[in-house]
């Protein structure tokens, strides 16, 4: 019997925005996961996955993302001999680059904390979801689930320990977000990761930094075409990745032609979004289109807003 019942929402994000690996993330006003929890009087663990793409999803409890957040929230809290069972509707679809795991790590963590009636702040409910994000791609990376959780614009400031500053979202932007339709792996972050060079030299250091500090700049400034040149500068992991995504070269330079602020791959790909003055998103996603249909790849898009908000009760 359920002792109590909770539902909640958690945005889609786009990480890295660029030069940010790891590091910086966004969340979008549309799509969300929604996961209704309930804290039951028995040990076992139950997950049902419906949705978009929920059939792709494991429900096995020690793999599920939401179920290993909210997991790692009780374990926190010193909360034993209770049961989770959960109803987790998949709205971020998965592995297209929009944050899918780290919007259903967010809400595990986010739902387990309200049923206990809040024992862990912030930066512990954080890192919580960092676990779900573990178990779906094997490294507990932030960028999605902090702003996943949070919402608006993140940065991670440092790993060991944690600590996040949430920024004001840029104003007067629309963010078009483009997904061809590829052969996508089950296991497509982690193969992301892999295709990043171990090491770089100082002069490629030295270009990344200045785009990573137009990127801040151009956010804390809310001057999205400072921000716009910093996220078309990744000089490290979007060269590695692009070579994942037919066409990307081609759809960036449409897109910036087209009037968008900056371009990059969203996430870990394989998604293209941009950042496109306000009104200008639809013009952009055709051209993007357009490019990735002239490199033999089907493609649709998609136009959103950053959005203040992060995980919510329904
Ligand atoms: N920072 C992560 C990556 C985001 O690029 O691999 C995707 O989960």
């Amino acid at each position: 019997m359920a002792v109590r019942t909770v539902e909640v929402s958690a945005p889609a994000t786009i990480a890295n925005l660029g030069p940010g690996y790891d590091l910086i993330g966004m969340a979008l006003d549309t799509p969300r996961d929604f996961l209704r929890v309930s804290l039951v009087k028995s040990g076992t663990d139950e997950i049902e996955v419906e949705g978009i793409g929920g059939e792709t999803i494991s429900a096995g409890p020690d793999q599920n993302s939401s179920m290993v957040a909210a997991r790692a929230v009780l374990r926190r809290a010193g909360v034993t001999g209770y049961g989770l069972r959960m109803l987790l509707k998949k709205g971020v679809p998965p592995r297209m680059g929009m944050g899918s795991s780290g919007a259903s790590s967010a809400a595990g963590a986010f739902a387990a904390n309200i049923l206990l009636d809040n024992p862990l702040g912030e930066t512990e409910v954080l890192e919580c979801a960092m676990e779900g994000e573990r178990a779906a791609c094997g490294s507990a990376h932030a960028d999605n689930v902090a702003p996943s959780l949070l919402g608006g614009i993140t940065a991670i400031l440092c790993y060991d320990p944690i600590r996040v500053m949430k920024l004001r979202p840029l104003g007067g932007v629309e963010v078009v977000e483009t997904t061809p339709e590829l052969e996508i792996a089950q296991e497509k972050t982690k193969l992301a990761r892999e295709v990043l060079p171990p090491s770089v030299t100082l002069a490629t250091v030295v270009s990344q930094m200045s785009s990573f500090a137009l990127l801040l700049l151009g956010i804390m400034k809310n001057d999205p075409k400072i921000a716009g040149e910093g996220i078309s500068g990744d000089q490290i992991v979007e060269p590695a990745r692009a070579k994942l995504i037919p066409g990307f070269f081609e759809v960036k330079k449409a897109a910036l032609k087209a009037g968008a602020y900056g371009c990059s791959i969203s996430g870990a790909g394989p998604s293209v979004f941009a950042i496109v003055p306000q009104g200008r998103g639809i013009k952009v996603g055709e051209r993007m289109v357009d490019q990735f249909s002239a490199a033999g790849v089907k493609s649709k898009f998609s136009l959103h807003r950053i959005s203040e908000e992060g995980a919510k009760v329904v």
